[in-house]
């Protein structure tokens, strides 16, 4: 039996989350310059979000650059964002062929202008399809999204729309760049780091985490696969007993 078929339909995660990590390391064992990886990145990011969107999965969102990221060297910065317009004027009609859905998630303003553009162009092109939703991170960090959503809660408390005492969990995921996505079933890292990189830090509270050695430009449909099918063989027990979810 082929890994595909190995995947059971009746318990595909709903959202699965990706840091797609080892661009830089894998060209340079290539002897290529990092911007290379960068490049065949963005190949495996049109495998996989094809992959997803023929699997029937809901939501698929890639990391794709963190506010940390702001801090690497400026040439690196910049070709990775005229990568970045490129490829989302590339892969527009693709993905509204696809039936796809492009959201974004960060920090967006910290964008150059033209790419802030491109985004809301596919982003408005591509707004009625019912497919898969594509959502990227961009100039996104975890601890950046829980500020802004403590000071959007604190206006909020000030000007008396809201009380202290009325604040749920519900009304913290309501203030995220999140809000409206559930939260991630599954988180996948490639390239062997074993960290979080402030990603998803509130919504990965139960996400089942799976670590590959692979690089992200090596990471293909097959690899999607294993990692699902990994994924399918764990009991999800969200602080309950393996008793209480099976009986
Ligand atoms: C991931 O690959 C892409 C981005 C963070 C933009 P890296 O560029 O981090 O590659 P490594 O981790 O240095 O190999
Ligand atoms: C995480 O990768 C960010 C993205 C994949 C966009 P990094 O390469 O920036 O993470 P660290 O610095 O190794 O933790
Ligand atoms: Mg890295």
């Amino acid at each position: 039996m082929s890994i595909k078929q190995q995947i059971r339909n009746d318990r595909l995660p709903r959202h699965i989350a990706i840091i797609m990590d080892g661009n830089g390391r894998w060209a340079k064992r290539q002897g290529m310059h990092r911007f290379f990886g960068h490049q065949r990145g963005v190949e495996a990011v049109h495998e996989i979000t094809e992959a997803c969107a023929e699997l029937g999965i809901e939501y698929l969102t890639l990391y794709a650059f963190s506010i940390e990221n702001w801090n690497r060297p400026q040439e690196e910065v910049d070709a990775l964002m005229s990568l970045l317009i490129d490829t989302v004027e590339k892969e527009t009609p693709t993905l509204h062929k696809n039936n796809v859905r492009l959201l974004t998630i960060g920090d967006t303003s910290r964008l150059p202008q033209t790419a802030r553009e491109k985004f809301l162009n596919c982003m408005e092109y591509t707004a009625g399809n019912t497919g898969l939703k594509l959502v990227l991170a961009l100039s996104y960090s975890s601890r950046w999204e829980i500020t802004e959503a403590m000071r959007r809660m604190a206006v909020k408390v000030r000007q008396g729309e809201i009380l202290p005492e009325d604040i749920t969990e519900q009304t913290v995921d309501s203030l995220l760049t999140t809000a409206g996505i559930p939260d991630p079933d599954l988180l996948i890292r490639t390239s062997g780091e074993l960290r979080i990189s402030n990603f998803l830090l509130w919504q990965l509270a139960y996400s089942e985490l799976y670590f590959t050695g692979l690089c992200w430009p090596e990471f293909n449909k097959e690899a999607l696969y294993e990692a699902i099918v990994d994924y399918q063989k764990r009991e999800r027990r969200f602080g309950k007993t393996s008793e209480q979810i099976n009986s």
